[in-house]
């Protein structure tokens, strides 16, 4: 790749908007809580974690998943996960970023809602005055569980109304439609929260459909299996409803064969709100600059199409206008010194 590109990449202005804090614990911060809170892992060091990170397809990657997290156990645990990604996206210009977090995989373990929430929303608060990153809080709800699981989720939340823009939903796609969690979204509405979900990544476009339709969702995650569908295609452009896509995430659960083979740059060029992100990136191989650089090489991204997806990460971000003028600003005076 031609130097300069990789150099636009890193010093754009971006907005995340789709990482999973959890998905952000690396085996090293594993092994130390792990030790520090008692918790037994079956793997004996950092390295021999990330040599078990292969995946067959998402569910392979959750059952990992969720055993992890159970090292996070005190208000400072979520803190100490929650600043060390900040730090990684301050190094890659990330100005902005919406995190999700699952509360239910922790208060299944007896850890309280207050202390997952106040420990995340300390790190996002000091992020704020010591890094310059502005942030929003997602609280996804788990699709493999109940809907009523998620309705007591929901009202563990509440009184947090204000720490928290928006519900999501996560985990296994496969037989978890959307459908199935939509009189919970529309209670989410009647409080305030605005609503997102992730669909397509291996589910059918149907349940992008659905997303829009019964769950309100303002962005799709992942979102690419929009490609079964032309009148969706055209639905998400003329919408701009945005697209959080997840290359390096979708190699790693082979959702594709091979990056190159990614429908993002066609979708990018067709005029959809695309957006880059890391999914869950201590797991799959990178952070949200590790999926740029990726994305542009292999499927050779020009500095047009990394300015448009930095342009699109603040579009589709849930900030007021002001500050969505003030980042794209930001991102035309970088831009211009590489177009
Ligand atoms: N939870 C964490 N990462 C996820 C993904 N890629 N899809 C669904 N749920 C997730
Ligand atoms: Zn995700």
């Amino acid at each position: 790749m031609m130097k300069p590109l990789a150099q636009l990449i890193r010093e754009i202005p971006k907005a995340e908007l789709h990482c999973h804090i959890e998905g952000t614990l690396e085996p090293e911060l594993m092994f130390e809580l792990a030790q520090k809170n008692n918790i037994q892992l079956p793997y004996a060091t950092p390295q021999d974690v990330r040599k078990a990170y292969h995946f067959t397809d998402l569910q392979s990657f959750l059952d990992i998943y969720y055993q992890a997290a159970s090292v996070l156990c005190t208000e400072q645990d979520f803190y100490d996960l929650t600043w060390a990604y900040l730090l990684k996206a301050k190094v890659d210009n990330v100005c902005h970023t919406e995190i999700f977090f699952d509360p239910q995989t922790h208060t299944a373990r007896g850890i309280p809602f207050a202390v997952i929430v106040n420990g995340i929303t300390h790190a996002l608060t000091d992020a704020k005055q010591k890094l310059n990153i502005t942030s929003h809080l997602i609280m996804c709800f788990l699709r493999h569980l109940s809907e009523e699981a998620a309705f007591d989720t929901l009202n563990q939340g509440l009184p947090y109304k204000d720490k928290i823009i928006a519900v999501g939903l996560d985990s296994g796609e496969r037989g978890n439609p959307p459908e199935k969690f939509k009189n919970v979204f529309q209670e989410a509405i009647k409080h305030g929260f605005l609503t997102v979900a992730h669909a397509g990544e291996e589910g059918p476009a149907e349940n992008i459909w659905n997303s829009l339709r019964l769950l309100k969702a303002k962005r799709i995650e992942h979102g690419v299996h929009c490609t079964m569908d032309p009148s969706l295609i055209a639905y998400l452009k003329e919408h701009q409803i945005p697209l959080t896509v997840c290359p390096l995430s979708n190699v790693k659960l082979r959702v594709i064969d091979e990056l190159k083979n990614h429908n993002l740059k066609t979708l990018l060029r067709q005029g959809l709100c695309i957006t880059l992100n890391s999914d869950d990136a201590a797991y799959f191989g990178g952070y949200v600059v590790d999926n740029f650089l990726a994305s542009a090489e292999q499927l050779n991204l020009n500095a047009e199409d990394i300015v448009q997806l930095a342009k699109n990460s603040i579009q589709a971000s849930f900030i007021d206008e002001t500050l969505k003028a003030t980042y794209l600003r930001m991102i035309s005076m970088v831009a211009q010194k590489f177009l």
